[in-house]
């Protein structure tokens, strides 16, 4: 089998299905070979409602992808959201081998039974990821990485993304009637932070608000690993049916109105000015004023950045967002986000763009909107899930040592586990410190 170094993102989008084949150039940057992109028709807020329309939209970017690439596509790494994606805390605790010095099979049987630990997901429910958060060995906390520590037991949390089981089967299914496989599965939130954060950002805190089409996902990261996420259903095509509400026109006509006159904070509009359409089959042209349509699209984007606000309050993170808030995703692409954010949510703001980018056509995925597919193949890479002939091989190479731990709230530390005891909590216990790469990698590849 040859080895190649490409890694190919697929993301599978309410508005739009986009495929990325990228390799690592030599400064360790994605060196974008080939994009595809395709309408999509066959999803509803991030999930699928039709196996054939999504299918056509795959094969269509996956084809565009191909040619633009000369790279034959096999295996993806497809992002995963939707409403039905939820995280849980598990803890667990185990005792160090006999040699006293922790090694990668404690650690495995560490994250294993965090994983067992689950005790209520139930049959419809399947963990995608499994991320370490802490480790506590003996009476040491924030531990980043336990490797090569003595010890007699370890404890800490994992960071547990499950998702609902038909839901997975069924992007699943379209992957693969469209000849693909499917290499990894990510959580689009992971993904997306990943893409657009710094890595300065991601250890000082972030809040990373993707507005997608169908759904608004809000990932938090503090000190270099995510805490927390929630997948909110409300994004801008709420906001484009808004606009064919409010001035009664074609949704297709209201989603041109959105993108050519669109504001979302009204304080910045300075001149009214009148806007023209014609009307739905022959009915007569009409006119409205500008700063109606700011109003309308203003309510509906308050409306998403208040329930943003809201998750950030239930993580209980509000106070260690130190480097303020990221928004992505098409969504952040309209004038007047950036100012209605930074008021909605007291925190400084900017737009993400996929970072680390490089190669021909790196202008052609510059954009918010890409941010989740830009991590898809990030996040191969981090994981050397490499495809074009068959490698999907995990890393061989040392890990990076993780970056200084910055000091978590000390309210948010995971309760020490009774002994023996473990316990699994959804969204309750954000953990302290730095996830370790190498075993996230190696557990995400479980
Ligand atoms: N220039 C623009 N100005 C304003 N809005 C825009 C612009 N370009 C795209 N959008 C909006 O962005 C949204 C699509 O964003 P994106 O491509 O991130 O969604 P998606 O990934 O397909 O959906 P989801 O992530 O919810 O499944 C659409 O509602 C679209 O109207
Ligand atoms: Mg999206």
């Amino acid at each position: 089998m040859v080895k190649s170094n490409i890694v190919i993102g697929l993301d599978i989008g309410t508005t739009k299905v986009c495929v990325v084949v990228a390799e690592k150039d030599d400064l360790g940057k994605l060196n974008v070979l080939g994009k595809g992109r395709a309408n999509s028709e066959g999803l509803q807020r991030a999930t699928v409602v039709n196996i054939n329309k999504t299918v056509d939209a795959i094969s269509k970017a996956v084809a565009d992808a191909e040619r633009e690439s000369s790279i034959k596509i096999k295996g993806v790494n497809v992002g995963i959201s939707g409403a039905h994606v939820h995280c849980i805390y598990s803890n667990s605790e185990i005792s160090v081998n006999q040699s006293g010095i922790v090694n990668e099979s404690d650690v495995r049987r560490f994250l294993e039974k965090a994983k067992t630990n689950i005790r209520y997901l139930d049959i419809d429910h399947e963990i995608i990821h499994v991320i370490p958060q802490e480790f506590i060995v003996d009476d040491q906390d924030g531990v980043l990485d336990p490797i090569g520590m003595a010890g007699t037991t370890m404890r800490g949390s994992a960071y547990i993304v499950v998702g609902l089981r038909t839901k997975i089967r069924n992007i699943k299914q379209c992957i693969e009637k469209a000849g693909l496989e499917v290499n990894a599965m990510t959580f689009e939130p992971v993904a997306s932070g990943l893409a657009v954060m710094k890595e300065s950002e991601k250890k000082s805190g972030t809040v990373v608000i993707d507005i997608g089409g169908g759904t608004t996902e809000v990932a938090i990261y503090i000190d270099g690993a995510i805490r927390y996420s929630e997948v909110i259903k409300v994004a801008a095509n709420d906001v484009t049916h808004d606009v064919a509400y409010g001035v009664k026109a074609l949704n297709d006509v209201a989603e041109e109105l959105k993108i050519r006159y669109g504001c979302a904070y009204s304080k910045m509009l300075e001149d009214d000015e009148e806007i023209m359409i014609d009307g739905i089959e022959g009915r007569p042209r009409k006119s409205f004023p500008k700063s109606s349509l700011t109003v309308i699209i203003e309510a509906r984007m308050m409306e998403i950045f208040e329930l943003a606000r809201d998750i950030i309050k239930r993580s209980g993170y509000s106070d260690y967002l130190n480097a303020g808030a990221i928004i992505t995703g098409g969504g952040a692409l309209l004038p007047g986000t950036l100012e209605l954010a930074r008021d909605i949510l007291g925190l400084d703001v900017r737009t993400g763009y996929p970072e680390g980018v490089s190669g021909g056509i790196k202008d052609a995925v510059n954009n918010p909107m890409y941010a989740t597919v830009m991590g898809l193949v990030a996040h191969s890479l981090e994981n050397n899930l490499y495809q074009d002939y068959g490698m999907a091989e995990p890393s061989s190479a040392p890990p990076p040592p993780p970056p200084p731990r910055t000091a978590p709230p000390a309210s948010q530390q995971p309760e020490p586990a009774s002994s023996g005891g473990e316990q699994a909590q959804e969204q309750q216990q954000p953990a302290g410190s730095k996830f370790v790469d190498r075993l996230k990698k190696f557990w995400d590849q479980l």
